[in-house]
């Protein structure tokens, strides 16, 4: 052991330089000023020097005790302000940093062109209703007059739950639901999703949009179809667009006309949106049929009505020049992005 008080003096701020944690510190504090500490140690040999001797290693060792007690709370102080410096830093916050912009999502374009088309077709008095997209055979097609080897109830055209439920083709099944439970006069539209087993390409997609309307009343003519329909076109493309009606066959409607327009984007005199006809097919609509309307025991004899179906996707692509159909179900936010 070394007796030389002034040696662990310097021995003590060595130790005290390198130490980092507050245990180190401590461990200093023990090693030299503890019960058996080497300084403690030289304090209580001194009973066997000789007066002269031991006044003065008393003074010396007295010193330096108080020498190395100076050092460690000199340490400890500057191990806490620089823990502090530490965590100030960490934690510092800047209040004068501008507040984070929180990215505002949208109506996807579908959602938006449904909402459009809702729009319209409220404003003519008619309301909203839905059916459910998982029906039954008959409601989507039996009471749509379906014959019986109609070939879109193939099992290669519509995805089947059991024999009796599907996922419904078309939204033209809430034609039925409506008759059965309202009475006429009825005016209503039906917006929702659609699905048949088309493997997906540019135009073609197994689970799609469509818009149905169903109007019954006394007296209702062709005529009422095609103002309503007419004037649909021009406020969803434009006041100059132009239709025609073209006869078609739905098993549920008699006569049966597709409904096309003159194309909005050249006006008519050909062009890459309407592939150079001048026209664009829109929708299909035409005459309830009289077998459909007796399903909800409706007098057909007082009560005639039109319906018509639209593709919601094919009206998105074309008033936004969409030329993928899978676009729409990608969710990459750099398409969705471009219909806030
Ligand atoms: N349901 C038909 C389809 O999916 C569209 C349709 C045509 C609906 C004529 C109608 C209609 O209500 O009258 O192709």
């Amino acid at each position: 052991m070394e007796n030389n008080p002034e040696i662990l003096l310097a021995e003590a701020g060595r130790l005290l330089g390198e130490a980092e944690s507050e245990a180190d510190i401590e461990a200093v504090r023990i090693r030299y000023l503890g019960k058996k500490g080497e300084l403690t140690a030289i304090l209580r040999s001194m009973g066997s020097l000789d007066p002269e001797e031991r006044k003065r290693l008393g003074a010396e060792a007295n010193r330096v005790r108080d020498a190395i007690g100076a050092l460690i709370s000199e340490k400890k102080a500057e191990r806490a302000a620089s823990e502090n410096d530490r965590r100030f830093a960490a934690e510092r916050i800047d209040v004068t940093e501008p507040g984070r912009a929180y990215r505002l999502g949208q109506r996807h374009p579908i959602t938006q062109t449904i909402d459009e088309i809702s729009e319209i077709f409220a404003s003519m008095g008619y309301s909203i209703t839905e059916g459910p997209e998982v029906e039954t055979v008959f409601h989507n097609f039996d009471a749509l007059n379906a014959a019986p080897n109609h070939p879109s109830r193939d099992l290669s055209d519509t995805f089947y739950i059991t024999e009796n439920t599907l996922l419904r083709t078309q939204t033209s099944p809430v034609q039925v639901r409506t008759i059965l439970s309202k009475e006429p006069p009825l005016k209503v539209i039906s917006p929702g999703r659609c699905f048949r087993t088309d493997t997906p390409d540019a135009t073609h997609s197994p689970m799609f949009h469509q818009v149905e309307g169903l109007l019954v009343d006394e007296g209702v003519t062709m005529a009422d179809l095609k103002g309503t329909l007419d004037h649909f076109a021009k406020r969803m493309f434009g006041a100059d667009v132009k239709t025609k009606f073209r006869p078609h066959f739905f098993p549920f409607t008699e006569p049966s006309a597709e409904m096309d327009m003159s194309c909005f984007a050249c006006g008519g005199s050909g062009c890459r949106v309407c592939k150079g006809s001048g026209w664009i097919e829109i929708l299909g609509c035409g005459m309830v049929h009289p077998n459909v309307l007796k399903v909800g025991a409706i007098d057909t004899e007082r009560y005639t009505g039109f319906a018509f179906g639209m593709g919601v996707e094919r009206i998105a692509m074309l008033k936004h020049g969409i030329e993928d159909i899978r676009l729409f179900y990608e969710n990459d936010v750099r398409f969705l992005g471009q219909f806030a």
